[in-house]
């Protein structure tokens, strides 16, 4: 078993030091989505590299900051950048925002990342509400972070993504005009893309998006107790859906795109919450 507590401990005492408050909304920002927080007044912001035994984020487009914010009455901890598997960490560092948000005593938690397009119906640009996801893949490295025996763990997959939560997110887009696609999201190890025939499988069985986070700090936030909700930003077609070639760098090009949805999206979702 994996202890987060004890490995971290360090790491939660220095941010509890710094928190101006205990968040009642946490927001994980996925590749691109990270101006996100220059929209907003921060209120106190730290660096990951000032935080003991914070990983470092390697990934272009991920800042490595975390920031405390209030909007629309609601005080909020913003995530700008995430840990990655791909990035040769272990799962369990790959927890540590989300295992600080339960620290601190946050309840809500919004992830947001980029993802490619399987189902045909979408394009790069489009924004995607998660009713699903697959984590198939997840479940021992789970286990050893969760407890094998924590039966309340092992269901943790059963309100995820919260009903409550999607019911908001979708309210907002309605309020905002953003149209929002909804469907289920495959967690890929990475680093590479995937291959056509592996897309085409992962369509077979159902998937709308795929991705390389999210699902395991879904799992581990809804362990932990909180309600747990993700957008994805479709950012490309996945891997022989279109003829063109992938790269992170269209990823970030059409995240920057959408960037004036996703944010009123998030700021109306953030006034729309009663936490
Ligand atoms: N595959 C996996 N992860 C991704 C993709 C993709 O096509 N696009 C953005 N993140």
């Amino acid at each position: 078993m994996i202890n987060l507590n004890s490995i971290f401990s360090e790491t939660s005492t220095a941010l509890k030091k710094i928190a101006p408050f205990q968040p009642e909304i946490a927001i994980i920002l996925g590749s691109g989505l990270g101006d996100f927080a220059s929209s907003l007044n921060l209120k106190v912001s730290v660096a990951t590299s000032d935080l003991p035994n914070y990983p470092t984020s390697t990934v272009a487009g991920h800042q490595g900051k975390i920031h405390f914010v209030e909007y629309a009455g609601k005080k909020i901890i913003l995530f700008q950048g995430r840990i990655h598997f791909y990035e040769g960490y272990d799962l369990y560092q790959c927890l540590l925002p989300v295992h600080l948000c339960a620290e601190l005593g946050c309840k809500n938690i919004l992830l947001t990342n980029a993802a490619g397009g399987i189902n045909r119906n979408f394009s790069p640009g489009d924004l995607m509400l998660l009713t699903s996801f697959n984590s198939l893949f997840l479940k021992k490295e789970l286990s050893e972070v969760m407890g094998i025996s924590n039966f309340d763990a092992k269901n943790a997959f059963l309100d995820c993504p919260s009903q409550k939560l999607n019911e908001t997110i979708k309210q907002s887009a309605l309020d905002e005009k953003i149209p929002l696609k909804e469907g289920s999201y495959w967690y890929s190890k990475g680093p590479s893309y995937e291959t056509p025939v592996e897309i085409e499988m992962m369509n077979k069985f159902g998937t709308d998006a795929v991705g390389m986070s999210t699902v395991h700090e879904a799992v581990y936030a809804v362990s932990k107790g909180m309600k747990c909700a993700g957008i994805s930003c479709i950012t490309n077609f996945a891997a022989g859906i279109s003829n063109q070639k992938l790269s992170h760098e269209e990823v970030t090009i059409t995240a920057n795109r959408v960037k004036g949805n996703f944010e009123r999206l998030i700021k109306k979702f953030i006034e729309m919450s009663v936490v």
